[in-house]
């Protein structure tokens, strides 16, 4: 099957953009591709961003959310695309989970709850300093939502994506090739970084 990527990071950090900047040299290079993200934009995906706006789920239920809504991704955007010989970029995934609902939860809990995830073939981890980052999505957006507020949460979240790209807290169904590529700087000079490391997994 083709590729299965997906790109991670905090909050601001830049990993939209530079899913965009992927899709492009993919097409760009004539490799059929196609971008989804988490939350997606089906009926639970809808629910967990009006819980993002004005939070009225407990830290459990919203975990199990963001699990259903997976297996909606998984099911009807990844694979489907996948055996149809596009790559597929995934801009968030199960490691999300484990960092952001892992900061109150359990994260061995969290990554058991996700145990049917396919598991991607590289991921992309754009590191950044919080204080960077909120600074971004300060300037990007006045209505925050309540994740991005909290600069020692994304902190946390930060520590624990990096944990992750180290193999730890992973189940073995989920261990893969972690890229990680700081965030700062210019969005070309970044994307270029993660080309450097990417193009064997989505070109070979
Ligand atoms: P995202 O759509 O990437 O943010 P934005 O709207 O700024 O582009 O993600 C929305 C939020 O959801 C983000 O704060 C991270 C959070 N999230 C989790 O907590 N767990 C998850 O499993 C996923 C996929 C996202």
């Amino acid at each position: 099957m083709t590729p299965f990527v997906v790109v991670e990071g905090i909050d601001g950090s830049g990993k939209g953009t530079q899913a965009n900047l992927l899709l492009e040299r993919l097409k760009e290079l004539g490799r059929d591709a196609v971008l989804t993200r988490e939350p997606t934009n089906g009926a639970v995906g809808k629910l967990i961003r009006e819980h993002m706006q004005n939070p009225f789920l407990d830290d459990k239920s919203l975990a199990l959310l963001f699990a259903a809504d997976r297996i909606e991704h998984i099911e009807k955007e990844v694979i489907p695309n996948l055996e149809k010989g596009r790559v597929v970029i995934s801009d968030r995934y199960v490691y999300s989970s484990i960092a952001y609902q892992g900061q109150t939860l359990d994260p061995d809990w969290v990554a058991s709850i996700n145990d049917h995830a396919l598991r991607p073939d590289a991921v992309v981890l754009i590191d950044m300093d919080p204080q960077v980052s909120l600074k971004r999505v300060q300037e990007r957006d006045e209505s925050m939502e309540y994740f991005e507020m909290d600069m020692r949460f994304q902190e946390g979240v930060r520590k624990t994506f990096q944990s992750l790209s180290k193999g730890h807290h992973l189940p073995e169904s989920l261990k893969t090739d972690f890229i990680v590529v700081r965030g700062e700087g210019i969005r070309k000079e970044v994307f270029e970084r993660i080309w450097d490391k990417l193009e064997r997994h989505v070109m070979g």
